[in-house]
This record gives structure tokens, sequence and C-alpha cells, in this order.
């Protein structure tokens, strides 16, 4: 072997080198942004319907043309809109003066190639000043997940109490055996609750069964319905956008809250990309998402991340796509969600866009358990980086949507999940949970620190559970007989949502006390300097007050 340079020896051992890169190879769509492939902007309009689309004549339309061409682009203003040069529009989007109603106005008239164009002359930043304006919702968000290995049930009721407590907004699991869905929804319901009222819950699960856990108000929100940029991927799951479409009309009629998901690089991973590049494939699935009239979009590549990560500027496009549901209205959950790099530097930065410009909901599953627990594959941060998130927020005076907590509360938020899911269990009639696993919840780092349960008993409950027809009201009311008022008022709060609806508005999330907020009564209104969301005041000094800063007292 040739005499390695020694500074080359310690680049290779860093981690960074342990991810995966390819150089651009655009017949496969293993490219970002601008493929040669990408089809010319071009729009045309006969009697109200668009005959013409980015160079393919309606007859020749496949279906994702046609839901978009008759669902996504508003005909009327399209002719006039995309007349408007390309740079002028990226010029817009950073626009201070410009707001951002006329810009989604401008948005609704564009075609995919059309938008894919805007976005390549916006450089990263750009792209960042770009959401800052788009968001929907003025006030920021975060999302997490709660899973574990085990399916153990008292630690993931823990774990939920505790991702509440931090702050997130919206929370989820998901399943390491398929039978323990029931108890996993239970789970994020009750610890969901203890740890902070108004928190919002999902289990994403075979969609039957997910919609059927919905429907007894098990869980608040779905984002497990998948959309894709090609004909083919949608044919290779036995889907259209319009069975998509009845599927989120299915869960949005009984009350829970619906977002679709989609990402660069699926396409590509299903061998399905037609050359095209990543972002104009993703740009067709915002529009796909926007056409099935769905509130809002969990993007930013999600499960396919090792894909864009993997080529140039791949990151930027990842940015892009965010950007891009912004523009056409809708609720952006910004992804930073799977596992994609080895690197701390690269993992940091990747989140950077989203989190400097504030999306809907920063991450689209922070894992609030240690990655070895993380059931949808690890997250880009993990219950370790709650710290160094923390000092984020406050070095770069950024809300995150995370607060700084104690041990001491921790332990207390802890402990009460725990009790609770005990006591519901028992009034439901379910496996003992003992005390002893209550304070091994209590005191966990992950499901290594719990003792083992019986699943066969477990798993037989949960689909018992489900064959008895248990709902959210029973949840209540196991709650409230078991000494836990406030957690079942909190779940009962929950339940009226589902009747009042309010929180389908698009971007909604809930305050402690059920409030909704969304961009209906608080729309993002920046334009620059002195306006939009700022962090100040309590909210300010909370972020402050992180654990490990001394004050003069301690001196
Ligand atoms: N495109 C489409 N769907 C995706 N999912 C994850 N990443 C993508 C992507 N890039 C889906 C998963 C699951 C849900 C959470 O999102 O398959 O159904
Ligand atoms: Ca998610």
């Amino acid at each position: 072997m040739a005499k390695r340079q020694k500074r080359f020896e310690v680049l290779d051992a860093r981690e960074v080198n342990q991810d995966g890169f390819v150089t651009e190879w655009a017949e496969v769509g293993l490219i970002a942004m601008a493929s040669p492939s990408d089809p010319k902007p071009s729009v045309r309009v006969q009697n109200g319907v668009i005959v013409e689309m980015d160079g393919v004549k309606r007859e020749d339309f496949d279906f994702n043309d046609q839901f978009i061409a008759d669902h996504a682009i508003d005909a009327s203003v399209s002719e006039q809109m995309m007349a408007i040069p390309t740079i002028e529009i990226a010029r817009k989007l950073v626009d201070i003066n410009v707001s951002r109603t006329e810009v989604a106005k401008i948005f609704s008239g564009l075609t995919a190639a059309k938008i894919a164009g805007v976005m390549d002359s916006l450089n990263i930043v750009e792209m960042a000043m770009g959401i800052q304006k788009m968001r929907a919702r003025r006030t920021i968000g975060n999302q997490a997940h709660a899973t574990n290995l085990q399916d153990n049930p008292v630690l993931m009721a823990a774990d939920s109490a505790e991702a509440g407590f931090y702050g997130f907004s919206e929370i989820e699991t998901t399943v390491a055996v398929f039978n323990y869905g029931p108890f996993n929804a239970l789970a994020l319901l009750v610890g969901g609750q203890v740890g902070r009222p108004g928190i919002l819950s999902q289990d994403a699960l075979e969609e039957s069964i997910e919609l059927e856990l919905g429907m007894r108000g098990l869980t608040a929100y779905a984002e497990t319905v998948s959309v894709y940029g090609t004909e083919q991927v949608f044919v290779d799951g036995d889907d259209t956008p319009w069975s998509k479409a009845f599927l989120a009309g299915s869960y949005a009629s009984r009350g829970i809250k619906m977002r679709f998901t989609s990402g660069t690089g699926s396409e590509v991973q299903m061998a399905y990309a037609n050359g095209m590049s990543m972002l104009y494939l993703e740009i067709r699935c915002v529009m796909i998402t926007k056409g099935a009239g769905v509130q809002g979009l969990q993007n930013g590549s999600i499960s396919c991340i090792a894909v864009p990560a993997g080529v140039p500027g791949g990151i930027r496009a990842v940015l892009a796509e965010n950007l891009v549901t912004t523009c056409l209205d809708l609720e952006v959950a910004s992804g930073n969600d799977q596992t994609f790099s080895h690197s701390p530097i690269r993992r940091t930065a990747r989140m950077m866009g989203q989190f400097l410009a504030g999306t809907d909901f920063i991450f689209s599953g922070y894992s609030a358990v240690p990655n070895y627990d993380n059931m949808f594959a690890g997250s880009n941060f993990d219950c370790t980086d709650y710290d160094d998130y923390l000092v984020l927020q406050r070095d770069l005076k950024i809300d995150g949507g995370l607060r700084p907590v104690s041990e001491e509360d921790v332990i207390k938020v802890r402990n009460k999940a725990a009790k609770a899911m005990q006591a519901v269990f028992q009034q439901l009639g379910l496996p003992r949970i003992t005390d002893e696993e209550v304070e091994a919840a209590t005191y966990a780092f992950g499901s290594e620190d719990m003792p083992s349960r019986d699943k066969v008993q477990d798993t037989k409950a949960a689909q018992e559970m489900m064959k008895r027809g248990v709902t959210g009201v029973d949840v209540v009311v196991a709650l409230a007989k078991g000494g836990f008022k406030d957690v079942a008022q909190s779940v009962l709060d929950l339940q009226k949502q589902r009747v009042s609806g309010d929180y389908l508005h698009t971007s909604a999330i809930l305050d402690q006390n059920f409030n909704v907020i969304s961009a209906v009564n608080d729309l993002n209104d920046y334009q620059g300097p002195g306006t939009g969301y700022r962090l100040e005041g309590e909210r300010w000094k909370e972020v402050q007050n992180i654990r490990t800063a001394i004050t003069p007292e301690d001196i």
C-alpha cells in the first residue's frame, strides 16, 4: 500500500467519512435540482381548463399531471402568473416589501417546472428568508417521536410526558411489534397529556387500523399518507392521488388532523425517477397535496434523506422542498427526522435552514428517546442532544420550540405519567403495571433499563381492547376513576376537538388551555425587521434559563 499522509489517515477516521456520497447521475434521478430531463415551464388554458402543462398536452397527461392541472393550479390566474419572469418571483420571495399573501397568490398559478426554476434561483440563505416569510403559522412548533424497542407502554407514557414537558406540540409513535399498536396509542394519549395538556398524538400504523384508532379518539392526527412524484410509484403501491385524497377525507371528516408525507429521493429509491431531479418530482408531490385539499405536508425527504444527502446540493434541495410547501400555503413539518449522517457537524448544519427560518414543525420527529429505541429508524437529533439544542436556541436567540427543564421536574412528570398509565391499565382491565415498572420508567434512560413484560399477554390484551370498542371517552373515565382528574380533563378536552373541528384549520396546534393556534388566528405576518414572530419577553427568559448557567446567586 502507498505510504499514507498522516493527516489523511486522521481525516479518514472522521465520522463524516462514514457517510455515503455519490456524484450526480441524472439518468437515474440522482440529481438534486435542475436535471437536463426536467421539463421546461409552460401552461395553456382554454375555457378555464389547463390544456398544456410543462410541455405536455392534456391528451398525454398521466394521472399525476391530470390531478395537478385540475386541482392544484388556479387556472384562472395561471397564464398571468406564469408570465412573471422566474427571477422576479424569486426576488419577491425575499423582498420584505412583498407580502406572504401576494407571493402565495403567484404560486397558486405556477406549474411544477416554473416553481423548480424559482427555487434554483435562490441560495440557501434566501430560501431560509423565504420560509421565514411564507410559513403558515406565525408561532413555530416542533414534533417528537416516542417509541421503544420493547413497545413498553409504561416507558412510552413516561417518555411522552417528558417530550410534552420539553414543549413539543405533536408527538408520534409507531410499533416494534405490530400488535402493540393500540397500547402505544394509549401511552401517547395518556403520557402526552400529563407532560403538556393540548399535545396532539399519532400512531403510525397500517392505514385501516390507524384510521380506526383515530376514530376512537385514541390519536389526534395522522401523517402517514404518502404521495409520489411519478405515476409508476403510485401504481406500485396500488394507489392514485384520488385514493390518497379519499383517505385524507376519511381522517379529516372524523375530526382527525391530517397531513400528507412526501420527500425528495423516494422516486429514485423506487427506481421510477424517469431521469428527473429530486426537487422537480417533490414539487409535484407538494402540488398533489394541495390538490387533495389537505392542510399540510410532512416533507424534507423524511425516510429518504440519505438519497438527497448523498448528491451535490442535496441538503439545499431539501430546504427548497420545505419552502415550496409554505409557498403553496400548506403547513410544513420539515423533516430533520430520520438519521442520515454520522457527523454531528453535518447533522447540525442540515437542520439549520429550518431552525433559523422557523417552520410549523422544525423537526417532523425529534427523537424524544435514545436513538436505539427509535422505531422510525432513528432521528437527526435524539434525547441525548437536548442540551445542545437548548444551548443553540439560547446562543442564537432562536425559538426552536423547546424549553429548558430541571431533572427534578422531569422525574415528577415521568412518574406521574407512569402512574396514570398504571391506573388506566387497571381500570380498563389490561395486564398489570407493577410499581417496580413505574419506578423503572421514571428513572430510565431507555428500554434497556426496563424490566421485561409478558408480550404475548400484552399484545393479546391490546387486540381485545380494540374488540371491546374502547374509546377516548373510556380513557377519560378510567383516568378520573383512577384518581387523575386533571389528565382526564385534558383527554376529554382533546375529544371535544373532534366535534368542533377547529384544529383542522391549516397548521393548527393547541396551547395548554386547548385554544387552537393556527394560520387562521395566528397567520404569519413576517415582513422584515420588527414584524412576525420574535423571541422576546417571558418566552425569551425561559429559553435563556438553561439548567447549567451560573447565576450571581451561585457565586
Ligand atoms: N416520500 C413519501 N413517503 C414517505 N414516507 C417517508 N419518507 C417518505 C418520502 N420521501 C412515509 C413512510 C410512512 C410515513 C411516515 O411517511 O412510508 O408511511
Ligand atoms: Ca413525523
